[in-house]
């Protein structure tokens, strides 16, 4: 039976285009039936738009808090009949209201090898802190920021040569093969 996933995307959406892409190319029993995005502006809209992926823009200044905007975006998860929720570049803290409704099915991609460089600039912080290996992670969303159960995780060589530019492409690359492989897996596993 083919599953049905949201994508959440606050950005540029080279996650989104991978796994869409990746979905295609490995014939993946999964559809993204809804892209969610925090900013109407954000490049992912017109990404999704153009590949006729259906789009919910959410401006959370228009609720008066998280739990409303999130009340919201509900119903169009349930309308859709989504299976999962995978954030992609989404840079929001997944609130109760969502984590009730989906658990253990919302999954984050990290830039940096967890515990270590959470939050909104894991490329830039590790790179800052001079380690000569960071990483990307994927892991189960749970109330805290970027601390839910991890699912997976590859290793990214900073080279000495490295700006933080040269090494987000690096892990941008790695993430585009990732996310889709850890997909494929939970699909077949039957885990989402
Ligand atoms: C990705 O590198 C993702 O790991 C990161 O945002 C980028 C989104 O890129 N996520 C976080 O930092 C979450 N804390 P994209 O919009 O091109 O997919």
């Amino acid at each position: 039976m083919t599953k049905k996933i949201a994508v959440f995307a606050s950005g540029n959406g080279t996650n989104f285009i991978a796994l869409h892409q990746a979905i295609i190319d490995r014939s993946m029993p999964v559809t993204i039936a809804l892209l969610v995005c925090d900013h109407a502006a954000a490049p992912v809209v017109e990404k999704a738009q153009a590949l006729g992926v259906p789009v919910l823009t959410v401006n959370f200044r228009d609720y008066a808090n998280k739990a409303a905007a999130e009340a919201a975006i509900l119903p169009a998860l349930q309308a859709a009949n989504v299976d999962a929720i995978l954030l992609a570049g989404y840079m929001r803290i997944i609130g109760p209201t969502l984590l009730t409704a989906y658990p253990h099915k919302i999954i984050n991609i990290h830039p940096a090898l967890l515990p270590k460089f959470p939050g909104r600039h894991g490329i830039e912080d590790a790179f800052a802190a001079g380690v000569t290996t960071t990483g990307v992670t994927i892991h189960f969303i749970d109330a805290g920021i970027d601390t839910g159960q991890i699912i997976g995780q590859r290793t990214v060589p900073v080279k000495t040569d490295d700006t933080v530019e040269t090494l987000a492409a690096r892990i941008h690359s790695v993430e585009h093969q990732f996310y889709p492989d850890v997909l494929q897996t939970l699909i077949q596993e039957g885990a989402i």
